[in-house]
């Protein structure tokens, strides 16, 4: 076991501040990182002040993770020291259920452990995240990163990246199909991106208009503004897909609108109840709901090794350890370009 600096939270209501915690002594399967990146998900927002309730103190947020092995045990087979490796939201599973044989460890029937603020089985503690200077992994949910790739502009794509690649791939964005990205945050960007490499029509929804140029850089072939009623009516009944990254319950049925006849809207933001909508908005045009978390591990390395040969990384703000606190402020604003990235040498060098 070893003590290591930390960045976490001891309540809802008060900000991060540096602690220590421990990790555990390397097991045969296991694979020793040491952090270099850890990218901010709204995710880390949402369980560091309860918002999702069941969160457990110390909160030690990030699950978007990229590092440099530095110690491997004795049984690993994919991975030696010196690598570039990525970490996401998964740190285990069981291996053997149902999704996990499928590979969707994210819906381990048995449940999957999740980077933070899981049950860890090996400390009996909760599972504590990337804002860290080290994290011990068994090598089932380590990644490969891509030589070719900025290792910072990487650690997004860990969580936001297969986050928006799953249900894209999945559902087929391709081309002839048109894709409406809603929210240009974190996800939204990465949806963009996406959307357009893999060939659809690419339409960023939001509801900021001095983002419309960001958008057109990342890809979009268009920008539809949510508040701009005229432009709405016109996109009315065209989109195939409509990827909602929209981070808290909203009004549905005016996105529904916008669907084509057998579209689908996947949603992935609101993770709470969402507000209710009316049933003729799906059925008139035969539409969907839909919605999709993550994805397995062996679709993160497709996605990376896609990222590989696309040249894709997420659009990066690096920070200082020390200025996550702002940083949050930032993303609840939706003010971010359009992924914080923690330098974690800040960390390690106070
Ligand atoms: N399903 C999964 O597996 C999964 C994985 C990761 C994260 N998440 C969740 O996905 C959500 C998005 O994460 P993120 O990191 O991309 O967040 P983010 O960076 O904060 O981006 C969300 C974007 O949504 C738009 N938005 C925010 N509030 C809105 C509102 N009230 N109405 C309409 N639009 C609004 C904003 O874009 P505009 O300014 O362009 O409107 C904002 O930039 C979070 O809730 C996160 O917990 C889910
Ligand atoms: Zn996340
Ligand atoms: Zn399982």
């Amino acid at each position: 076991m070893s003590i290591v600096k930390a960045y976490g939270t001891h309540s809802p209501k008060a900000d991060l501040l540096q602690m220590t915690i421990e990790r555990r002594a390397i097991l045969p399967k296991d694979v020793k990182v040491k952090i270099t990146y850890s990218g901010i998900c709204h995710s880390d927002i949402h369980t560091a002040r309860n918002d999702w309730k069941g969160s457990k103190y110390p909160v030690v947020p990030g699950h978007e993770i990229v590092g440099e092995v530095v110690e491997v045990g004795a049984e690993v087979t994919r991975f030696k020291v010196g690598d570039t490796v990525g970490v996401g939201v998964l740190v285990d599973s069981c291996k053997d259920c149902r999704s996990c044989n499928k590979d969707l460890e994210q819906f381990c029937l048995n449940g999957a452990t999740f980077t933070y603020n899981s049950h860890d089985p090996h400390l009996g503690t909760q599972t504590y995240g990337g804002y860290s200077e080290t994290i011990v992994v068994d090598e089932h949910f380590v990644l490969q990163v891509p030589d070719n790739l900025n290792p910072a502009g990487v650690a997004p794509l860990l969580c936001a990246g297969i986050t928006t690649y799953s249900p894209l791939a999945h559902w087929k964005a391709e081309p002839g199909k048109k894709v409406g990205v809603i929210g240009l945050g974190g996800l939204g960007h990465m949806g963009i991106k996406f959307s357009h490499a893999m060939g659809a029509e690419t339409i960023m929804i939001t509801r900021s208009p001095g983002k419309g140029e960001d958008a057109k850089a990342l890809g979009a072939d268009g920008v539809l503004i949510s508040t701009d009623h005229e432009a709405v009516k016109a996109h009315m009944g065209t989109f195939d897909i409509l990827l909602n990254t929209i981070p808290v319950a909203h009004e549905m049925d005016p996105y529904l609108a916008l669907l084509a006849v057998d579209g689908i809207m996947i949603m992935v933001g609101a993770i709470e109840p969402l507000k209710p909508f009316h049933g003729g908005s799906i059925i008139g045009g035969r539409k969907t709901i839909a919605g999709s978390m993550i994805g397995g591990l062996k679709e993160t390395q497709e996605m990376l090794d896609f990222c590989g040969q696309h040249n894709i990384v997420s659009d990066i703000e690096l920070i200082q350890m020390q200025e996550v606190n702002q940083a949050y402020e930032r993303v609840i604003k939706g003010d971010v370009k359009y992924r914080f990235v923690i330098d974690m040498d800040s960390l390690r060098n106070t």
